[in-house]
């Protein structure tokens, strides 16, 4: 069972295109022998050209963190996947914490988003993850659970095969609480678990699942030891080339 570790930089509201370009020139040579993972960077929209341009004929594939289903159409102020696409991107985030807590995104949204992703062949990386109150009050497994069965389980297999999913605890993100190891450890797992009970034992070992949430260059080794997690959705150490670099290279 081989899943390819994949790391992927989610610039969230930060980098105008002229430091996309400053970003790119300075981090392409820190990871161009790094091939043993995915790499791929999710600029705000005006910046998705120059990153598309910049990372032309490298090892880097641009993401965008947001879409709307739909081709075209009077819907001021989205952008398709259709236009993602044209664009260059071929990943999107779907259902980020920041997205649903902000914009009152639903499992309906992400369900939709993501079969929308997956029409204009970009891989979503669907986001799942706790609140603090959540944890607290020991609910952790039933609302993942419900963000699993709302979001992605409608998903046939074939669908459900393109998708990467990523681990957010929202008590982690830009906290600089990182879930510990063992935490995160053991939310892949029961998130594995479910995706076998959904789409088969083949299908759960072959999923991606990143960790996101505070994640650094001095704890991603300890949590990339974990044999449950693929990966990491990165926000705030993303956004500097060598901090990123570091997490790449792990
Ligand atoms: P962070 O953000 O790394 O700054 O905690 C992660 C995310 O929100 O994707």
């Amino acid at each position: 069972m081989m899943r390819k570790p994949l790391m992927a930089g989610n610039w969230k509201m930060y980098k105008t295109s002229a430091e996309t370009q400053a970003f790119f020139e300075a981090f392409k040579p820190m990871v161009a022998d790094a091939t043993h993972g995915d790499i791929v960077i999710c600029p705000p929209f005006p910046s998705l050209a120059a990153a598309v341009e910049e990372a032309r004929g490298s090892n880097i594939e641009v993401g965008a963190q947001n879409l709307y289903w739909g081709g075209e159409g009077a819907v001021t102020g989205e952008v398709s996947g259709y236009m993602l696409q044209a664009a260059g991107c071929r990943y999107v985030i779907v259902g980020h914490s920041e997205r649903r807590q902000y914009f009152g995104e639903k499992e309906a949204d992400v369900l939709r988003k993501t079969r929308a992703a997956l029409e204009y062949r970009m891989t979503p990386i669907v986001c799942v993850g706790e609140r603090l109150e959540d944890r607290e009050s020991n609910t952790t497994e039933a609302v993942l659970a419900g963000q699993f069965d709302g979001g992605l389980a409608p998903l046939t297999p074939e669908e459900f095969a393109k998708v990467v999913i990523a681990y957010e605890p929202i008590w982690a993100i830009g906290t600089g609480k990182t879930a510990t190891p063992a935490i995160a450890g053991d939310v892949h797992r029961f998130l594995r678990s479910g995706v076998a009970l959904k789409f088969g034992h083949t299908q759960a070992a072959a999923t991606r699942i990143l960790y996101g949430g505070s994640v650094k260059p001095d704890n991603v080794k300890s949590l990339m030891a974990e044999e449950d997690i693929d990966g990491a959705l990165v926000g705030g150490a993303s956004l500097d080339p060598k901090s990123f670099a570091a997490i790449v290279r792990y």
